[in-house]
């Protein structure tokens, strides 16, 4: 068995801005197949207080970035939690990340390097007897775990996996944090936590973690290029030996559309013509007309990254083709307006809610034709699996995780039975206008369309196959194998 501790600034069902909390909230049940066990390290933000109420004392910390700290113990939704409770650091209105306003909280950086201290503690024994084999940090905000192992004491280190969900989110502050970090001098330098002059918590893991992962394999080729490495590349290159492209799954559970109570008709792939029933739903939640014409939708963050604009630039030909759009999401104040217009524009067409609904975005997988993910890049991209399983069929840009996970309608693919969305390449307005063409096309050839939605919710899209490779790097990273039967301290 391995002691892994998995540390993530947030964990589905207790707090969530994106894919990550999917993924560090379901990887733990799924590895527990694969004599992998594991912890959670999180900070016991507000929310979480809400929603945690039995926790148990573990350890006092005296002093932690500025004040004092306990480390709490406790259990939820079957994760085995450790939380850190500093309420310096943590006790904030507004995001996890932001102000109420939504702008970076300034001390973000002590924030999170108090989290990645922390679980490079519990490595080195501070919650003894309990010690991790492997620290499996995620994204920037656990990205100086694997310094912190490295520039630390001990003898007997634990083994490191840094993991990337997102290149665009590096944790990058000025030079004067770092005499705060708690680190050697000599770990201001190329091989430690310097970046551009400055510190970089993610530079820090990708430099120092003993292995790398990221959450496809295509997205994990594409961050090795100038055009996608956002200034990592060079490094991610000279590391690509230690690299591993792993793609997400969904928790299968906690997304079923044959038990799913956010659908007025639940359905599975034999009685997939209920989803008529939700459709209802959605057309009238988002005051559409309530009638048979193929509506496509978006459940997503507003940015740049998710292509959004380019969606807001065909809004009208798609109205044109006699379709309709269903939008919910928020970010970029210039796209949440764009879309906000477009509703304005084509009242009982396109509906638009600002906002983050867990319940609504269910309803809109499973009510809608179709699900829209026109992203520049997506590291992997939860939506289109889940798209897949309620049988709305996903219409992805070729890039990253949508490109190992959806198998284009061309005409080859149809004609072998094995299309399950469609694909538009180069990312671009023409080109999704292009894409929504086809699916308007392909919608009114109903028996197509049908076997299309039923393939969808055959694919596999849970986590079995992939954890069994997480499963497997760490054993690697121990030098062990699989079914090894003893910890060997
Ligand atoms: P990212 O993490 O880059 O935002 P993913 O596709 O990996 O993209 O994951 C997004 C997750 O967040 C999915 O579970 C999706 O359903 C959810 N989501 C995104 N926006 C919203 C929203 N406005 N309301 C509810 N859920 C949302
Ligand atoms: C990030 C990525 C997304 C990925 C998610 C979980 O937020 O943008 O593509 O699915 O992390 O790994």
């Amino acid at each position: 068995m391995i002691d892994v501790l998995s540390v993530s600034s947030e964990v589905y069902p207790l707090v969530k801005t994106g894919g990550l909390a999917d993924v560090a909230g379901a990887l733990p049940a799924a590895l527990s197949s694969y004599d992998v066990q594991v912890r959670t390290l999180l900070p016991f933000y507000p929310a979480v207080k809400k929603l945690v109420k039995k926790a148990e004392l573990v350890v006092e910390i005296e002093e932690l970035f500025g004040g004092a700290a306990r480390l709490l113990a406790a259990k939820h939704a079957g994760l085995d939690l450790l939380l850190i409770d500093a309420p310096h650091l943590y006790d904030r209105p507004g995001g996890i990340y932001g102000d109420p306003s939504g702008k970076d909280l300034p001390d973000n950086w002590q924030r999170f390097a108090a989290l990645s201290f922390v679980a490079a503690q519990l490595g080195q024994g501070l919650a003894k007897p309990y010690r991790p084999d492997v620290i499996h940090a995620h994204d920037w905000q656990a990205g100086l775990v694997p310094a912190y192992v490295e520039f630390g004491p001990g003898k007997k280190k634990p083994k490191t996996l840094m993991t990337v969900h997102n290149l665009a989110f590096q944790g990058q502050f000025g030079p004067e944090i770092f005499k705060e970090l708690h680190l050697p001098p000599r770990a201001f330098s190329m091989d430690g936590v310097e970046y551009y002059g400055g510190v970089g918590f993610l530079k820090a893991g990708l430099q120092c973690a003993n292995a790398l992962s990221t959450v496809s394999p295509t997205y994990a080729a594409e961050i090795r290029t100038p055009e996608f490495g956002m200034g990592l590349d060079g490094l991610l290159r000279v590391r690509a030996g230690q690299l591993h492209g792993i793609l997400n799954g969904i928790d299968e559970t906690a997304w079923d559309p044959g038990s799913d109570k956010n659908l007025i008709a639940p359905f599975r792939v034999s009685t997939v013509t209920k989803r008529a029933q939700n459709k209802l739903a959605v057309q009238n939640r988002f005051g559409l007309q309530e009638d048979g014409s193929p509506l496509f939708s978006v459940v997503s963050r507003l940015t740049w990254q998710k292509g959004i604009d380019l969606l807001a630039e065909n809004v009208d030909m798609l109205v044109s083709m006699g379709a309709q759009l269903a939008v919910l999401g928020s970010g970029e104040p210039a796209l949440e307006a764009a879309m906000q217009a477009a509703a304005e524009r084509n009242p009982g067409r396109v509906g638009t809610i600002i906002g983050y609904d867990e319940s609504l975005s269910h309803l809109m997988q499973g009510g809608t034709d179709a699900t829209l993910v026109p992203s520049r890049f997506e590291p992997c991209g939860l939506t289109q699996l889940i798209g897949l399983r309620y049988g709305c069929v996903p219409i992805v840009a070729r890039t990253g995780g949508l490109a190992d996970t959806i198998i284009d309608a061309n005409t080859m693919a149809l004609n072998a039975g094995v299309a399950t969305g469609i694909q538009f390449s180069p990312v671009t307005a023409n080109a999704l206008g292009d894409a929504l063409r086809r699916a308007v096309r392909l919608y009114h050839q109903p028996q197509v369309w049908g076997q299309m939605q039923r393939r969808g919710m055959k694919t596999d899209v849970s986590w079995g196959a992939s954890a069994q490779v997480y499963a497997e790097l760490y054993h690697s990273l121990l030098g062990r194998t699989p079914g090894d039967a003893h910890k060997d301290d």
